[in-house]
């Protein structure tokens, strides 16, 4: 049982018991880098992977492994509270093709090879000051550690509320080669029905009727 203490409703949930959870949780993998280049067997099948990092308290991954049982899914979160959260969705969901891992996403060449399909970027932390640019999940330096995850080709999908974020992830991704399958400045409100599975992020924006600007990007050898 989760013992949660809000101290703002969409950013600093403590649980109180989160080691535990994790601890006895079938989902985290406790040692990601035992896994490199085994992911595929880790999972029992040779399913397409795909990476969210950043995951927070899981919402979106788990209904992603819910909707799509022919993708496995790996959600890659630092936080211990919020990755305890989605390992007990996880649980409660009972899905097959998900697993966890509690780290830093700066670290994920040291996790996976060349094994990765899709990469998921949700509401990744903005870090708008020019001086932080460096850190965001789609600054150049991010993009090149992504290319030794990737298997063949590249496929990215982003989705935040942040211009700046927004604004310069499409400068990186085309300055890296990549091109855009389809981009949305109002994904809730896009006349064209992007498929979407809304974030915890997501859902309270919409509350509060923020657009969310969305990018499904793409690069093929
Ligand atoms: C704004 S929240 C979005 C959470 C979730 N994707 C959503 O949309 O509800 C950003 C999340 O990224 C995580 N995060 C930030 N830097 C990270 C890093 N270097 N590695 C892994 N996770 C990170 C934070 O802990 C936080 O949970």
């Amino acid at each position: 049982m989760i013992k949660l203490f809000w101290s703002d409703i969409m950013r600093y949930n403590i649980v109180k018991n989160a080691k535990e959870i994790l601890n006895g949780s079938k989902y985290l993998v406790k040692d990601p880098s035992k896994y490199k280049n085994k992911w595929n067997d880790l999972f029992g099948n040779k399913n397409p992977i795909s990476l969210e990092l950043g995951m927070g308290r899981g919402a979106f991954i788990v209904e992603m492994a819910k909707k799509y049982p022919n993708v496995n899914f790996v959600g890659l979160e630092l936080d211990i509270n919020q990755t305890a959260t989605a390992c007990e969705n996880a649980k409660n969901s009972g899905v097959k093709n998900l697993k966890i891992i509690c780290a830093d996403a700066n670290n994920i060449v040291e996790y996976f090879g060349k094994e990765i399909d899709t990469i998921y970027l949700t509401f990744s932390e903005p870090w708008p000051k020019k001086s932080d640019e460096k850190k965001r999940f789609t600054a150049i330096n991010y993009l090149k550690l992504y290319d030794r995850i990737f298997k063949k080709h590249k496929h990215i999908i982003l989705k935040t509320d942040n211009k700046i974020l927004f604004a310069s992830s499409l400068e990186c991704l085309s300055e890296y080669w990549y091109i855009f399958k389809c981009v949305s400045l109002d994904l809730h409100n896009d006349e064209r029905n992007i498929p979407n599975i809304m974030t915890d992020f997501e859902k309270e924006y919409k509350r509060l009727n923020r657009p969310i600007y969305y990018v499904d990007a793409i690069f093929e050898e």
